[in-house]
């Protein structure tokens, strides 16, 4: 059974508490059993991770890459939070990596402030998912297992 890995970046941990009208009233807890059921009923196994610290992240997508190329990881769903905007080490990560990933934001970042129009990570993304709540997590997840 293949590993799906899903990173949340900086600020992901307050989720539930942190802007309601934007990012829902579920917290992150509420978000990884989500994507427990989602990867149960696609034949994967998750891998839910989150931190606020850029390296980190990026160490974590290297290990990704590692594993997609030995055969145990189906892709990587990333939401990397405001690092999303700023992050061309972000951008490197995934492109030297090799691996194949979903960059997700609960919210519709193209509806918000200019800054969060741009992003770093989409042009080494395989797709990108954005508005669609938490859900989009499971959502994400089954586009992976499609891949
Ligand atoms: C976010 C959108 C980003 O602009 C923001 O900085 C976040 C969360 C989202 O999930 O909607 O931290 O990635």
């Amino acid at each position: 059974m293949k590993t799906a890995l899903v990173l949340n970046g900086p600020n992901l941990n307050l989720l539930g508490t942190r802007e309601p009208a934007v990012y829902g009233s579920q917290t992150l807890a509420d978000v990884k059993a989500l994507c427990d059921q989602a990867c149960a009923s696609h034949g994967l196994t998750l891998d839910f991770r989150q931190s606020n610290h850029e390296g980190e992240l990026i160490d974590w997508i290297h290990e990704a890459g590692r594993a997609q190329a030995a055969g145990t990881l189906a892709g990587v769903v990333l939401n990397a939070g405001a690092y999303t905007h700023t992050s061309i080490a972000l951008h490197d990560a995934i492109k030297g990596a090799g691996v194949t990933l979903i960059e997700l934001h609960i919210s519709n970042v193209h509806a918000r402030e200019a800054f969060r129009h741009h992003s770093y990570i989409s042009p080494a993304a395989k797709a990108v998912m954005a508005g669609f709540g938490v859900q989009g997590y499971a959502l994400a997840i089954a586009g992976l297992a499609g891949l």
